[in-house]
């Protein structure tokens, strides 16, 4: 896919992974709308980086959802790209009495919402000539870690849905990615001690992939955790864990 002259939304592109998506498809030359609740944070990206729209929208909301849907579909320039980024990873019991509302609230956001934004959007993506859909899931999904139960289970529906949106939409011009990071260093991994990829790399690698038609792109240590995890799947799924252990319970 070429990124000239193009639009995208990227859900979360205020910060970490997203924002560095952000900048890499702005230059290449692509407008970007950008969603996320900090506006600030927003209004900080568009002076930073000029040709970018922002919108303030909390994602794990249907209605507010519905929403930026309206918004993106209203306006004068048609969407080619969405990215689907913006999520959150939280590590906590499933024996703790708040158990079922954070995992009601972590699935609104890292699952529901980017299968929500595909469905609604698809229609006008397939009329585009040329167009794509990247679900951020995480390396993860080949060793999930048990103590992050919400993200494990939601990434690894992403990662399904996002192979069923493939295969449905197979001999069409819509390209169907899966962007794995590995850890990467942002506010999402700041609780965990461990080496981190600069999110520059991730942007980079994407950028490649959506150009070279790729559909599943697996940056840095993921491209080795896909090998390990079919060579030895118990083994990396006990050592990753025992790793996701460090971190503590909320
Ligand atoms: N960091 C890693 O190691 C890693 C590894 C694999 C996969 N990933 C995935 O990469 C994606 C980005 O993660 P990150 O590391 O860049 O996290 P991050 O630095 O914490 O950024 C999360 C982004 O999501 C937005 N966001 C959070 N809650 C939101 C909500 N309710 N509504 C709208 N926007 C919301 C945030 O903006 P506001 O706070 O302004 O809303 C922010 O822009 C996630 O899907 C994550 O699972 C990350």
């Amino acid at each position: 896919m070429n990124l000239g002259n193009k639009k995208a939304l990227v859900t979360g592109g205020g910060a970490g992974i997203g924002l560095a998506i952000t900048r890499a498809l702005v230059a290449a030359g692509t407008h970007v709308l950008i969603a996320g609740r900090d506006i600030a944070r927003l209004d900080r990206v568009k002076a930073e980086l000029g040709d970018v729209t922002t919108i303030q929208v909390d994602l794990s909301v249907q209605s507010e959802r519905e929403r930026l849907i309206a918004a993106t579909l209203a306006s004068e320039r048609p969407l080619d790209l969405l990215v689907n980024n913006a999520g959150t990873m939280q590590y906590f019991a499933l024996n703790d009495s708040r158990a079922l509302a954070r995992l009601d609230a972590e699935l609104a956001l890292d699952l529901h919402a980017p299968l929500h934004l595909s469905t609604a959007l698809l229609p006008h993506l397939l009329a585009r000539p040329e167009a794509a859909i990247v679900n951020v899931t995480t390396g993860l999904i080949y060793a999930p870690f048990g103590n992050t139960p919400g993200y494990s289970a939601a990434k690894a529906g992403l990662h399904e849905f996002t192979r069923s949106l493939r295969w449905q939409t197979r001999g069409t011009a819509l390209k169907v990615i899966e962007l794995m990071p590995p850890t990467v260093e942002t506010a999402l991994t700041r609780q965990y001690d461990g080496p981190k990829t600069d999110p520059a790399r991730i942007a980079a690698a994407l950028i490649d992939g959506i150009r070279k038609g790729r559909d599943e792109i697996r940056p840095g240590q993921t491209k080795a955790l896909y090998a390990m995890s079919r060579l030895a799947p118990d083994y990396i799924y006990r050592t990753l864990n025992k790793a996701g252990d460090k971190v503590p319970l909320d």
